[in-house]
C-alpha cells in the first residue's frame, strides 16, 4: 500500500512541471494578479490571444462553446487573473472542476470509471521510479495522464478525447479519438477493432451506424465511466474451476513485490482492488458482461454475442494456464537456489519489473506476460483472429517451450559448477 502514497506527491510534481514549461519573465514575480474581471468572451483576451496564437482562437471561435447563447469564453476556463503580456503564469489550468461547473454529469461518470485511476495505477508500478524524468513524462505518464490529479482535488484530462479547443463531442465519437493511447504492444485494441470486421465496416461506411466504434461498446449512452469484465491483464476472481483458480493466484502472486506471506498478500490484493485493476466478485463482472451484451444483441442475435464472448473467456482461461506453467518454472528456479536470492528483498520473480527484468529467462517471461497473452485474449474479446492466433497465442507457445529450455541449461550448469565445487549463480 506505501507505493499508492506516492499519488500524493503527483500534484506538486504537475505544479512544478507546469510552471517549468512557461517561458522565464523576468517582471512576472512582481505584478499582482488582479482582481478576477467578469467570465465571458471579455475584451482583452480573444484580442490579443488572436494576434498570438490565431488558430487556437480559430478553433474556439468554430466551437459549441463560442456559439453557445451566452458564449463559454476563454475567462470561464482560464479565468481572468492573467490580463497582459507579463502575467500568463496567472492563467488557470482548467481541470475538471471547472468543466464540472457546467457539465457535472460527465465528470461524475468520469470519477467513476477507470480513467480517472490512470494515474494512480501507473504511480502503484515500482519500475516507474527508476526511468529518467524526461522518458517518465513523455511516455508511461503522457498516456496515463487521463487520469491526471489535479491540486483543487479533481482528477483527469477532459481534452484527452475532446482536444482542446475545439472541445467536440463529434471528435470524441470517433474510434480514432481512442488510438494514441489504446495502441501498440500490449493493448492494441485500436490495431485489433480496426483490422476485425467491425472496424472494417465502419471504416467502408462510416456514418451508418452499421458497425460498432470503440464508444458504441464501451461508453454506451456517452457514460464517461469506462471499465470492462476482464480488465487490462485478464484476471478475475472467482473462476469457475480450481486450476483456473490456482493458475490466476500464480500471476497474482508473481505481480508485484509485495511479500508472499499472507500480510503481503493481503496488500497485494488491497491495492488491486483499490486500483479496480480486475474484477475481485463475481457480481461486478456480470454486471460488466450483461452490460456488453446488450450492445451486441443490437445487431446480433443475444446467443451469437453471448456464444462469442464465452468462447473468447476460454482463451483466457487458455492463455492463463500457458503463462501461469511458464511462471511456475521461473520460480522454481528461484526456489531452488539457481536464481540468486537478493537478501533486501522478501520475494524474486516479479512480472511488473517489465523490461528490467534482471535475467534472459525473465526477460522472456515479461514479453509472454505483457505482449503475447495480451494480444491474445484482447484479439479474441474484439474478434480478430490473426490477433488472437499469430500475434498472441502463436509465440505464447514459443515463448514458453524457450523458457522451459533455458530452465533446463539453468540447472545442468548450476549442477554441473556445484560438482566443480563453485557457487551456484557465479
Ligand atoms: C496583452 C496580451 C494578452 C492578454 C490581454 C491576455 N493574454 Fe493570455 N497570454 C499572453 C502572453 C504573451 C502569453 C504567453 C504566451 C507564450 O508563452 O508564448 C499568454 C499566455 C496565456 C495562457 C497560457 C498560460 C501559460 O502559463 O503559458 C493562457 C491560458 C492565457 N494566456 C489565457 C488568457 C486569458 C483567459 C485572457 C483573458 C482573461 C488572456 N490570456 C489575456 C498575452 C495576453
Ligand atoms: C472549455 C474550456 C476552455 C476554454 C473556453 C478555453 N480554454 Fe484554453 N485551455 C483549456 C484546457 C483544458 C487547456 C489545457 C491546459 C493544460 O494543459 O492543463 C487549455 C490550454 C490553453 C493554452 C496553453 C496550451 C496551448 O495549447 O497553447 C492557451 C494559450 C490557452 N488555453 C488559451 C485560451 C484562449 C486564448 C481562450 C479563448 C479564446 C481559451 N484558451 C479558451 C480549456 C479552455
Ligand atoms: C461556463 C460553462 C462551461 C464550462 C466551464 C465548460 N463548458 Fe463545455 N459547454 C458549455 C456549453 C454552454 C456548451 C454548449 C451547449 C451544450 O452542448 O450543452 C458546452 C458544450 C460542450 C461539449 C459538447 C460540444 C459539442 O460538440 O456539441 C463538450 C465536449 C464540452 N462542452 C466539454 C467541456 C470541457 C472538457 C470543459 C472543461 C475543460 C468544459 N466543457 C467547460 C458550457 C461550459
Ligand atoms: C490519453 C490516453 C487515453 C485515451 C485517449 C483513451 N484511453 Fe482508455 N485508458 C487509458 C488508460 C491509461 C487506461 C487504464 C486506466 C487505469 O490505469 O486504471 C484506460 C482504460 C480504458 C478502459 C478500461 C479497461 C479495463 O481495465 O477495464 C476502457 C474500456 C477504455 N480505456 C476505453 C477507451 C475508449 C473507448 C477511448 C476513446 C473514446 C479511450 N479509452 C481513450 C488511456 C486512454
Ligand atoms: C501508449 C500509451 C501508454 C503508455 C506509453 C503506457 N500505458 Fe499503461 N496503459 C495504457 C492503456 C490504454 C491501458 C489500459 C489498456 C487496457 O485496459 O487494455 C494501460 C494500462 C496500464 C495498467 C493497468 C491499469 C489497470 O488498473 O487496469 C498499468 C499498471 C500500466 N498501464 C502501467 C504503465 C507503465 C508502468 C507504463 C510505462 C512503463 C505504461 N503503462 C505506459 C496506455 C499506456
Ligand atoms: C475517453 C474519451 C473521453 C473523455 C476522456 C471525455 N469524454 Fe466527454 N465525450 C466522449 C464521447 C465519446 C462523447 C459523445 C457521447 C455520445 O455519444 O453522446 C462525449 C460527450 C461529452 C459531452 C457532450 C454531452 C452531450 O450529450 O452533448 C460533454 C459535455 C462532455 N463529453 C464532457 C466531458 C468532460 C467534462 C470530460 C472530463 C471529465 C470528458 N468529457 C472526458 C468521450 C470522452
Ligand atoms: C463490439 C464491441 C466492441 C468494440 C467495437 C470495441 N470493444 Fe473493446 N472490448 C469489447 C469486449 C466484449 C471486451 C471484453 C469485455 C470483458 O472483459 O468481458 C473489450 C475489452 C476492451 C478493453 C479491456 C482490455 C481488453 O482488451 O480485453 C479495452 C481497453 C478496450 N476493449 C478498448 C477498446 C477500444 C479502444 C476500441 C476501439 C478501437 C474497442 N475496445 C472496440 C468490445 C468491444
Ligand atoms: C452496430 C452493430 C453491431 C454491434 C453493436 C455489434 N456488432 Fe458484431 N458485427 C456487426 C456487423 C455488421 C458484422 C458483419 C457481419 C458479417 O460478417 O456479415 C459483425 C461481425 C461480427 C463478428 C465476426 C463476423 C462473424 O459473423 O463471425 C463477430 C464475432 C461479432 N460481430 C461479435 C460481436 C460482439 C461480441 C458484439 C458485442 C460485444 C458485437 N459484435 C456488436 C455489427 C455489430
Amino acid at each position: 500500500m506505501r507505493r499508492l502514497l506516492l499519488v500524493a506527491a503527483v500534484p506538486f510534481a504537475v505544479a512544478v512541471a507546469w510552471s517549468a514549461a512557461a517561458p522565464p519573465r523576468s517582471d512576472a514575480q512582481d505584478a499582482p494578479p488582479r482582481p478576477a474581471g467578469p467570465a465571458g468572451p471579455e475584451a482583452g483576451c480573444v484580442e490579443c490571444h488572436e494576434r498570438l496564437n490565431p488558430l487556437l482562437v480559430k478553433q474556439w471561435r468554430e466551437s459549441a462553446h463560442a456559439k453557445a447563447p451566452s458564449a463559454v469564453g476563454c475567462a470561464a476556463c482560464h479565468g481572468s487573473a492573467h490580463q497582459t503580456e507579463n502575467d500568463a503564469r496567472n492563467a488557470q489550468r482548467p481541470t475538471p472542476k471547472v468543466c464540472g461547473e457546467c457539465h457535472e454529469k460527465q465528470v461524475k461518470q468520469f470519477s467513476g470509471g477507470k480513467h480517472a485511476l490512470a494515474q494512480a495505477s501507473v504511480q502503484a508500478i515500482p519500475m516507474l521510479a527508476g526511468q529518467p524524468p524526461a522518458v517518465r513524462a513523455m511516455g508511461c505518464e503522457a498516456c496515463h495522464s487521463v487520469g491526471k490529479a489535479w491540486p483543487d482535488g479533481s482528477v483527469g484530462r477532459c481534452d484527452a478525447c475532446h482536444t482542446r479547443h475545439a472541445f467536440s463531442k463529434e471528435e470524441a465519437r470517433r474510434p480514432e479519438a481512442c488510438e494514441t493511447c489504446h495502441m501498440g504492444e500490449d493493448h492494441s485494441q485500436y490495431e485489433m477493432w480496426r483490422s476485425a470486421k467491425h472496424g472494417v465496416i465502419h471504416h467502408l461506411d462510416p456514418t451508418s451506424g452499421r458497425a460498432p466504434a470503440c464508444q458504441t461498446c464501451h461508453m454506451q449512452e456517452g457514460d464517461h465511466a469506462v471499465m470492462t469484465g476482464w480488465g487490462f491483464l485478464g484476471l478475475r476472481l472467482p473462476v469457475p474451476d480450481e486450476q483456473w483458480t490456482k493458475d490466476t493466484m500464480t500471476i497474482v502472486q508473481a505481480i508485484g513485490p509485495w511479500g508472499r506471506d499472507e500480510a503481503g498478500m493481503k496488500a497485494r490484493v488491497g491495492a488491486i482492488a483499490a486500483l479496480k485493476l480486475a474484477r475481485l466478485d463475481q457480481p461486478s463482472f456480470a454486471e460488466q458482461r450483461d452490460k456488453m451484451l446488450r450492445v451486441c444483441a443490437k445487431c446480433h442475435s443475444w446467443s451469437f454475442g453471448q456464444q462469442h464472448l464465452e468462447t473468447a473467456d476460454e482463451v483466457v482461461r487458455e492463455t492463463t494456464h500457458l503463462l501461469a506453467e511458464s511462471v511456475r518454472v521461473v520460480e522454481g528456479l528461484y526456489a531452488d537456489g539457481i536464481l540468486p536470492k537478493d537478501p533486501s528483498q522478501p520475494r524474486q520473480l516479479d512480472l511488473l519489473l517489465f523490461y528490467e527484468a534482471p535475467t534472459q529467462i525473465e526477460q522472456e517471461l515479461y514479453r509472454m506476460f505483457l505482449f503475447h497473452r495480451q494480444k491474445a485474449f484482447q484479439g479474441a474479446v474484439h474478434a480478430n483472429a490473426d490477433y488472437m492466433h499469430w500475434f498472441g497465442w502463436a509465440p505464447m507457445k514459443s515463448s514458453a517451450q524457450r523458457i522451459r529450455e533455458l530452465a533446463e541449461s539453468m540447472r545442468r550448469e548450476a549442477a554441473a559448477a556445484k560438482a566443480g565445487g563453485a557457487t551456484p549463480g557465479k
